[in-house]
């Protein structure tokens, strides 16, 4: 499966940032799935950009809900007709900004599925947690709650303490909980949970990139900082593993 590099602006961009950033997605082939998530108001520029690329659209949140009266909010079929394809589900920073539980997290995954947009679903300790030996425990328990039954989408592990501070955990540790966190998937959804995507988040750079998306069970990675510049989002998509050939049937060698 190609690995997903999604880039995550957060509230940085500008319109006029658009045509060259879609420009650099568009022009080399990846050996993976590109993905930009800029903020709401650039959704449906991006869209026209990118019309005939490769590269996909995400957005950085929804509303649970349909439609209705949530002043501010965006819902997830509007995000879908701006051009979206993903959408970042219980961000970090949505938890501690906006207050968001578990709950929350999985009646917005709930709303993306319906309207069709591809989750990826954070999760992550504090330093504070991982010091004291808790990182797994938590990373468990805030997936075991904010994936609703029939999930589907992806999963990103991004450490808080790693997020924008330039520190990353060690590969062993990463390769650690990305392990637990493809455990909780199988148990969750006996189906699919073994081919979910569990992307790494927080601090990633070209210059450590290609040793994180070489660890088991890393599927790609989600860039915050990195992402803003296309060069480095480009450098960091290329030092990916390539996906695997397709297997070559015995019978196609005999001859
Ligand atoms: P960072 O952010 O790459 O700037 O650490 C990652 C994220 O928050 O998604």
């Amino acid at each position: 499966m190609r690995q997903v590099i999604a880039g995550n602006w957060k509230m940085n961009g500008k319109f006029s940032d658009i045509a060259a950033y879609a420009a650099g997605l568009s022009a080399a082939p990846m050996p993976v799935t590109l993905v930009v998530c800029p903020p709401f108001p650039l959704l449906a520029g991006f869209a026209a950009a990118l019309k005939g690329s490769e590269a996909a659209l995400g957005a950085q949140d929804c509303h649970a809900n349909a439609s209705g009266a949530h002043t501010g909010d965006v819902s997830a079929s509007l995000l879908a007709e701006a051009g979206a394809s993903y959408v970042i589900l219980g961000h970090s920073e949505r938890r501690a900004d906006h207050g968001e539980t578990n709950a929350d997290v999985a009646a917005k995954v709930e709303a993306a599925l319906a309207a069709g947009l591809i989750p990826i679903v954070c999760c992550g300790e504090t330093e504070a947690e991982r010091d004291a030996g808790e990182a797994e425990h938590v990373v468990r328990s805030q997936l075991t709650h904010s994936l609703p039954p029939g999930f589907a989408g992806l999963v990103a592990y991004e450490p808080i303490w790693a997020i924008g501070t330039g520190r990353t955990p060690s590969e062993a540790d990463v390769a650690a909980i990305h392990a637990a966190i493809r455990a909780v998937l199988v148990a969750q959804f006996p189906a699919s949970g073994a081919a979910t995507p569990i992307l790494y988040g927080g601090s990633v750079k070209p210059g450590n990139a290609a040793g994180l998306l070489a660890l088991p069970e890393v599927g790609g990675a989600l860039v915050g900082g990195a992402s803003l510049n296309i060069a480095d989002f480009l450098a960091i998509a290329a030092s990916a593993p390539a996906a695997p050939a397709p297997a070559i049937a015995a019978s196609a060698l005999a001859s």
